[in-house]
């Protein structure tokens, strides 16, 4: 099997679908798959809806390499036409919506569901020759106590997340179920399956709205409180370098297992102490309710992306700067906060 993904991606790049791809992380991975040559089967929800899928379409290449496929997790053998023929397939698409009302069905159900018959999709094309599932740090550190250092070995404390029901439980839950599934059932179908684990991910973007995780990186510019317990000790990594990761996985045979993909660990501390200093116009606070002043840091491992030759390009500066230009570009962040954005006081 590995073999063949090796002769797959030595000569033409060839066909590879990738799920979610009008998404924060999808539609970069698009890009930059389009860019290498590759023709890419793009699936969403709602090909029909330009506000949603025209970044995807204004891509270099699109109009010769780029086809847009209907396809809901929610709905078993959505993804079978999308993948029948391609040698790759990227698993991005995630419902991530932390204030849901009804987690288990719009949410967890789903996250799980849908990977498994993504699974089914791939034995029955019996083309693909790798499948790549976009995991989450949610699945790994989720726990009453942090180490010094995690890696892929090991994962979130299920009872913990459902006695606590932190904001983002529900995703955390639905990322460790859908993972730990994927390994069984890959394993069944003979499926060569790996993951990537990215924590925080921050960077430039191409989709027109405020991507998902921006909401918790940038709460300290907004002063969205509630995910402040998220990055209280944060990890991050750049979107281009997490996309280029996936690609260099993809392309190297002797990938397996898990990968770990972080190139920096900051408190919520150090962040504020960056944004203040690079931009002051937000008077971004230097305390945090309920957050001690003495964190230390938590840190995620990428040892064993970068023993695969990786490289990580990118600063925790370059991060923050491309996610509030681009923001700030599309209309979405206000250049600057005299006033607490959240309660209208004077800061
Ligand atoms: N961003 C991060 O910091 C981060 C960190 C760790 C892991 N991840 C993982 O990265 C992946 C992508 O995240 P993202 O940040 O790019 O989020 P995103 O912008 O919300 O993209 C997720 C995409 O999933 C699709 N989706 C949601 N529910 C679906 C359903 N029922 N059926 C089919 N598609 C559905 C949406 O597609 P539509 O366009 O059709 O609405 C959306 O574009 C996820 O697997 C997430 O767990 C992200």
């Amino acid at each position: 099997m590995k073999d063949s993904v090796a002769s797959a991606t030595a000569s033409a790049p060839g066909t590879v679908c990738v799920t979610g791809a009008a998404g924060f992380i999808g539609s970069w991975l698009v890009m930059r798959l389009l860019e290498r040559g590759y023709i890419v089967r793009a699936t969403v929800r709602d090909p029909a809806n330009l506000k949603k899928v025209k970044h995807l379409l204004d891509l270099p290449k699109a109009d010769t390499n780029l086809t847009l496929w209907k396809a809901d997790l929610n709905e078993e053998g959505s993804f079978d036409e999308a993948i029948e023929g391609c040698s790759g397939v990227f698993h991005v698409a995630t419902p991530m919506d932390f204030e849901s009302k009804d987690p288990e069905n719009e949410v967890i159900k789903p996250t799980i569901n849908g990977v498994l018959s993504i699974i089914r999709s791939c034995t029955k094309a019996k083309t693909v020759k790798r499948l790549v599932f976009t995991s989450s740090a949610g699945t790994v550190n989720v726990q009453e106590h942090q180490q010094p250092v995690f890696d892929e070995n090991n994962w979130s404390d299920l009872d913990f997340i459902n006695k606590k029901k932190m904001t983002g439980w529900m995703y955390f839950v639905s990322k460790t179920l859908a993972e730990k599934a994927a390994w069984e059932a890959a394993k069944e179908n003979n499926i060569d399956f790996i993951s990537i684990i990215p924590t925080l991910v921050v960077g430039p973007f191409i989709m027109p709205t405020f991507p998902p995780s921006l909401i918790t990186a940038l709460s300290p510019i907004t002063r969205n409180e509630g995910h402040y317990s998220i990055i209280k000790q944060g990890q991050f990594v750049h979107l281009d370098d997490l996309c280029e990761s996936h690609i260099f996985l993809y392309e190297r045979p002797q990938a397996e297992g898990r990968y770990i993909c972080s190139s920096h660990d900051a408190t919520i501390h150090d962040l504020a102490k960056l944004m203040r200093e690079k931009w002051p116009e937000y008077n971004v606070p230097t305390e945090f309710k309920g957050i001690d002043k003495d964190l230390p840091v938590v840190s995620f491992s990428s040892k064993k992306l970068i023993g695969m030759g990786f490289e990580f390009k990118y600063s925790l500066e370059d991060m923050f700067r491309g996610a509030i230009d681009t923001c700030r570009e599309k209309g979405l962040l206000p250049h600057s906060f005299a006033e607490n954005p959240v309660n209208g006081n004077k800061v």
